[in-house]
């Protein structure tokens, strides 16, 4: 049981926020695969001018929250269908330059092929002549892995797999956001993961579940002892690192642990201060809170409208 927590003031964080915002880096580009499954179509064929027009109505005004898109141009066996998926913390603004460059950069990759998909950190984006919705597609997959190797293994793999499987649970439930998860989990008091699971929204419950564990069960065997692994697949995709690479959401999970060495400065601004040096930037989206009860420490991440609510509340 909570014995005692503390909101702080929105003043108070404003202040946080301005010495923790970070240079912006460009979102980079990660892989992408020009399939020879459908073949190549022909210059100046309907379906080359189909895929011309994908993304002709898409604006910036169509942003929408979820981050996914499907687009549609021609008909009959010229079809050209497409979709888009955002990383569910990307604002809409970022999400309608990062489809469209990857629209461009995935037209120039591959100049031929009828059916074509790419990776960037902020989207996916993909066509093909056949129908896309509903359908969990886990090949291809790609990994990219970071960083060191991670020294305890064992303690490490079962915070990961437990954190891992927690996401895929709450990903493939879906909320208002799509379907999107991150959340962390500490390692030690000095070490956290942070992972991020998300399928695209069209998905069944048990179609980004299966999606997203066909990527998990791979983890081991491509990138065990990694301390950062990304795996990219046609229908969903799951990242972790020891360090925080998203922006924190309401998609973002509680961190729950037990150390007895924390030590929680409540009911002063040092509790934020102290969570934030342990590997916390970007925090403006969030208000902190820290609760105590027997030496477990909970800490609580809120978009700034529902700590609002949450404030008028009490
Ligand atoms: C499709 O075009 C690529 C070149 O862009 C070529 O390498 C490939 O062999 C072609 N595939 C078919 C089935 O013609
Ligand atoms: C495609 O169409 C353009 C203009 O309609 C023409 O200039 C070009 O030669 C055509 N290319 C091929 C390969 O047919
Ligand atoms: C696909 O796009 C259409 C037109 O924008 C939209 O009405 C529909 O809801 C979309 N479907 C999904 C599954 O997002
Ligand atoms: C995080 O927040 C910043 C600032 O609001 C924004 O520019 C960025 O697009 C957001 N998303 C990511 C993934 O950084
Ligand atoms: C996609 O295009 C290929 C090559 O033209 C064709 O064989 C295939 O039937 C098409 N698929 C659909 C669903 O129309
Ligand atoms: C990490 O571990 C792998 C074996 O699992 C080894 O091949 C590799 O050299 C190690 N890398 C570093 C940087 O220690």
């Amino acid at each position: 049981m909570d014995l005692s927590w503390q909101l702080f003031s929105s003043s108070l964080v404003t202040a946080f926020l301005l010495t923790l915002t970070l240079a912006q880096q460009q979102p980079p580009y990660l892989y992408h695969y020009c399939s020879e499954t459908e073949g190549n179509f022909t210059r100046n064929s309907t379906y080359e001018t189909n895929l011309n027009r994908l993304l002709s109505s898409f604006s910036r005004s169509r942003a929408h929250e979820n981050g996914f898109y499907n687009f549609s141009s021609g008909q009959g066996s010229n079809i050209a269908n497409a979709i888009a998926l955002c990383r569910g913390d990307v604002s809409s603004s970022d999400c309608f330059d990062c489809v469209n460059n990857a629209n461009t950069e995935l037209r120039d990759r591959c100049p031929n092929q009828i059916e074509a998909s790419i990776w960037f950190d902020y989207c996916m984006f993909r066509y093909t002549n056949h129908s896309i919705l509903g359908r969990a597609e886990t090949d291809p997959a790609f990994f990219i892995w970071y960083g060191d190797n991670v020294t305890n293994v064992e303690v490490f793999n079962r915070a990961l797999g437990s954190l891992l499987e927690s996401l895929r649970n709450k990903a493939s439930s879906g909320t208002s956001l799509g379907k999107f998860a991150t959340g962390s989990t500490r390692v030690s008091p000095f070490r956290t993961i942070y992972a991020l699971a998300q399928c695209t929204p069209d998905l069944t419950l048990n179609g980004c579940s299966s999606c997203l564990s066909s990527g998990i069960v791979y983890i081991p065997q491509c990138c065990g002892r990694k301390q950062g692994v990304r795996v990219g697949m046609l229908s969903c995709n799951i990242r972790f690192d020891i360090e925080r690479f998203y922006n924190l959401t309401a998609a973002d999970t509680t961190t729950t642990g037990t150390f007895s060495s924390l030590f929680c400065f409540i009911k002063s601004p040092s509790c934020i201060q102290r969570f934030l040096s342990n590997n916390y930037y970007h925090m403006h989206l969030g208000y902190c809170f820290c609760s105590i009860s027997h030496f477990r420490l909970h800490l609580h991440y809120f978009k700034v409208e529902e700590a609002k609510a949450e404030n008028s509340k009490a």
